[in-house]
């Protein structure tokens, strides 16, 4: 679990709290020494744990020991510091050499606490990007490289990722599961929908809302714990290393059928917030999505941090990638909007198709309504019969479905080399 640090002086109370509420908005963890101890061990660790550090700057900080402390900490760590001050204080020589540079907001600014918990959050979605495989064409390849490129991405270049099974057909879900144990898992609410609202996973006495296709609950819930609602993927026997799931339901289908707005827009507020919550326990989330333009694809693109859009080397691809740059733009408000990249997949393996090489010179940037050569990803999926859809075997572990995990056999050390590939640069991109 990660979260913000908020390193403060006692006395700066009311500050304090001030700030702690509006990350609580915002659906950001934050973490402080509670007022009447001093337990620098307890602090050290939240320090190693945390993803930035706030520090609340006053003239009673300025002669904190533990205020200090707390910055030379974070300055071994390495850790970001986005300093906010609240009064006159004038700074002494730490201060003005380690926190001085960073400072640039304060209570004084109009809406401060919002400039602060703006600059939280860029470092809270930077810490844990989300990305959105999609195209509004079907059978492209989504669920496969949602599975495979970033259960790769886990497997060799570590992390913790997060993947999300958001398409009703639940494919993703059927990857790692049998079909019984996909069921049991919605029936028990344990899947996605508990994302978008209350559910038997938040309390016992509630309605199922997979059970309840009219009705819309928009009341307020909690986060439960990850181990509630994820699946480990990586259970025993694996290589290790922390890749879970949330699994899917044909269910969610519900909203493409309400027409309640003003209820989805809190399911949907809800889906968002449970999405920023759930950050800070991962270093990577990944959605699957399904190929048609719905509410379930708005929740996505809002949520998202970027989408890649894998593509096949023809026409139709295209148009799906079109009509995918189109809905971000027409229907994303500007500053929210996701980047787009995309990826081929499935291309023929001996050589570059003419299709991929005029793609690429940006013949196609015209049809595609945007600069489609300079979205590509340089790396590309090879057509593969490893990549094909296979079912889960009978006693076989979740993992074991992985190219990356999934033993040897011709051509396997080439494609698992083409979905590292593709990981690395997506990786080099988010952290661009
Ligand atoms: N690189 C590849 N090589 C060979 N087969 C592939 C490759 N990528 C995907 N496939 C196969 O193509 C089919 C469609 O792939 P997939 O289900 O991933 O597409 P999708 O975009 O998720 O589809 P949908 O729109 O229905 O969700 C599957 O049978 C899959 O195994
Ligand atoms: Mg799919």
């Amino acid at each position: 679990m990660s979260h913000v640090y908020i390193s403060h002086s006692t006395r700066d109370l009311d500050e304090l709290l001030e700030i702690h509420e509006a990350l609580r908005m915002a659906a950001i963890p934050d973490w402080y020494a509670p007022n009447d101890t001093e337990d620098r061990p307890k602090a050290d660790q939240a320090i190693d744990d945390a993803f930035a550090m706030i520090v609340i700057v006053s003239a009673s900080a300025v002669r904190s020991k533990t205020v200090r402390q707390d910055v030379e900490r974070a300055k071994a760590r390495n850790l970001r510091l986005i300093p906010y001050q609240i009064d006159k204080a004038r700074m002494n020589g730490f201060f003005k050499h380690e926190v001085q540079p960073h400072l640039k907001l304060s209570s004084t600014l109009p809406d401060g606490v919002t400039q602060l918990v703006d600059e939280v959050q860029k470092a809270y979605k930077r810490k844990c990007p989300v990305l959105a495989v999609m195209n509004l064409k079907g059978g492209v390849g989504k669920t496969t490289v949602t599975s495979q490129v970033f259960g790769a991405w886990q497997g060799a270049l570590g992390g913790r990722v997060l993947l999300v099974d958001l398409d009703p057909q639940y494919n993703l879900t059927q990857t790692f599961f049998d079909m019984e144990q996909a069921d049991a898992s919605a029936a028990a609410d344990r899947s996605v929908i508990s994302l978008f609202e209350r559910s038997k996973l938040h309390a016992r006495d509630a309605t199922s809302p997979g059970e309840s296709w009219l009705t819309l609950s928009t009341e307020p819930f909690s986060p439960v714990p990850r181990k509630e609602l994820m699946h480990d993927l990586m259970g025993e026997g694996s290589p290790g290393g922390r890749l879970d799931l949330i699994s899917g339901q044909f269910e969610i289908s519900k909203y493409a059928f309400a027409n309640d707005s003003g209820a989805l827009l809190k399911v949907k507020s809800q889906f968002l917030r449970m999405v920023d919550h759930y950050r800070s326990e991962y270093d990577l989330i990944v959605f699957d999505t399904n190929p048609n333009a719905t509410f379930l694809t708005r929740c996505a693109l809002e949520a998202a941090d970027r989408v890649l859009a894998p593509m096949h080397a023809d026409v139709y691809s295209l148009r799906g990638v079109r009509l995918l740059n189109q809905v971000i733009e027409e229907q994303v408000e500007e500053g929210k909007r996701p980047a787009l990249s995309v990826m081929f997949n499935a291309v023929g393996r001996s050589e570059q198709s003419s299709f991929e090489a005029e793609a690429r010179n940006g013949t196609f940037d015209g049809k595609a309504g945007f600069p489609l050569s300079k979205a590509l990803l340089k790396a590309a999926l090879p057509r593969s019969g490893h990549l094909m859809v296979k079912a889960p075997k009978d006693g076989q572990p979740a993992w074991r479905q992985l190219v990356i995990h999934s033993g040897r056999g011709g051509g396997l050390k080439a494609i698992r080399e083409s979905l590292k590939t593709v990981g690395m640069e997506l990786k080099a991109m988010l952290e661009d």
